[in-house]
């Protein structure tokens, strides 16, 4: 990554990494290496190149099935991101078991917009209904188990959370909302996990946490953009009808009608995103290999501290999630009294330290939370409390200058301090 800002020789701090993290030279090679050296298309060619190309693509199933110590690599369908993945679950699921008015779907109100529009849309089609659990804003700043459990019954049939939430930074207890599910709901109930933001940042294992469909994103722990996965139990997979037709996903073509391959196959139609895969599965290494994730989530563990520390000492300034001494992830969404989010993160960047402002599409949450936006700063391996410490200075800056402009006098004058 470039550590200074186009032409100016500011330094960069970058806290955006919830969104999109950067990507580590060695994957940028590995990329390269593929097209240099094995560029072809996959499964159909006869050629050297393509068997090649073939080989690294899977060699890319291999290393995620190992990295979430999935049962079988036939459980791993490539999408273009988590997005991709939930809807083809959502799709897909629902139409195999023909999803019907009065099934119920659980989701909870932080969830990103990728785990909630697909939803609203099948629950549109189908009849189904959607209910929510509800975030403890007061005392935990993290779901309310006991609120989901008045939610389940035996007419639920789908739940879908996320494993970390990029705005409350809260840790969701997997297994202990698995074990939940599975005692309260539909016996046929399954749970899918959004683990876009704790699969880069911590060992995640689908075996232990029980769940049946998980959904990752690439661009966010160190790999390219426009490549997830969703992994999924593989008789699951199996009993679901393809999401889209074509080219690799098929068994049997006439002209009238088609016969399907068997997962992962079947949700792979036309040719996949290879370079993409191969870069995925460089990510993988390196953070498996390279830095363990032991070590990631061990470090993460105490940046994450010293940033809400840091943060909560601010005058003006609201961290949501759940408070200090109780494991968070890397991140803090917060607002600061008086000062808009984009105002906050515009002076930010003029000092070099990008930040996110938004609804960091969770509208709901927000709407819950009772405001409309927020500023977040979200952070990664490469981060040091060095950053912590320079988007600190910036943002109390930031927030004099704001705060100054609150006492101009009525006729205008000189306010004290303007930031450079
Ligand atoms: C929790 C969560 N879920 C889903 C997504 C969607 O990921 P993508 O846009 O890569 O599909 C994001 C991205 O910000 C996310 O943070």
């Amino acid at each position: 990554m470039s550590t200074t800002i186009g032409d100016s020789n500011k330094q960069l701090i970058y806290l955006d990494s919830g969104a999109t993290s950067q990507t580590p030279k060695q994957v940028i090679q590995d990329t390269q290496n593929y097209y240099e050296k094995l560029n072809s298309n996959v499964h159909r060619g006869a050629h050297t190149l393509s068997r090649k190309a073939t080989e690294a693509f899977e060699d890319g199933r291999d290393a995620v099935a190992s990295f979430i110590n999935a049962n079988s690599r036939n459980e791993i369908v490539f999408t273009s991101g988590a997005t991709e993945a939930i809807n083809l679950v959502a799709s897909c699921y629902s139409r195999a078991i023909k999803l019907k008015e009065g099934d119920e779907i659980l989701l909870t109100e932080m969830e990103h917009h990728s785990n909630l529009v697909p939803w609203q849309m099948i629950a549109k089609e189908t009849g189904a209904v959607l209910k929510f659990v509800k975030v403890d804003f007061e005392k935990t700043g993290a779901l309310d188990l006991d609120h989901m459990k008045s939610l389940l019954n035996e007419n639920t049939r789908i739940v879908s959370f996320q494993h970390v939430s990029n705005v409350m930074a809260c840790i969701n207890p997997v297994q202990e909302m698995v074990a939940m599910v599975r005692a309260n709901a539909s016996s046929d109930a399954i749970v899918i996990l959004d683990a876009c933001q704790s699969l880069p940042h911590m060992k995640v294992d689908v075996q232990s946490l029980g769940v049946d469909f998980l959904a990752a994103s690439g661009h966010k722990m160190c790999g390219p953009t426009g490549i997830g996965f969703l992994w999924g139990r593989e008789d699951l997979l199996n009993s679901m009808p393809p999401f889209m037709g074509g080219g690799e996903m098929i068994d049997q073509v006439t002209l009238y009608e088609s016969t399907y391959a068997p997962a992962p196959a079947r949700f792979e139609a036309g040719t996949p995103p290879i370079a993409e895969v191969v870069g995925l599965a460089s990510a993988i290494r390196y953070l498996e290999t390279k830095l363990g994730m032991d070590k990631v989530e061990a470090y993460e563990h105490e940046i994450a501290a010293y940033l809400h520390k840091r943060l909560n000492e601010v005058d003006r300034v609201t961290v949501l999630g759940p408070p200090e001494g109780v494991q968070r992830a890397a991140l803090c969404a917060f607002h600061v009294d008086g000062v808009h989010p984009s105002d906050l993160s515009t002076f930010l960047d003029m000092e070099g330290v990008a930040i996110r402002a938004g609804h960091h599409c969770c509208q709901p949450l927000h709407q819950a939370y009772g405001i409309s936006h927020s500023a977040r700063a979200s952070l990664y391996i490469y981060n040091t409390k060095e950053d912590v410490d320079g988007f600190i200075e910036y943002l109390e800056k930031t927030i004099q200058f704001f705060t100054g402009l609150e006492n101009i006098p009525e006729e205008g004058g000189d306010v004290g301090f303007v930031p450079i």
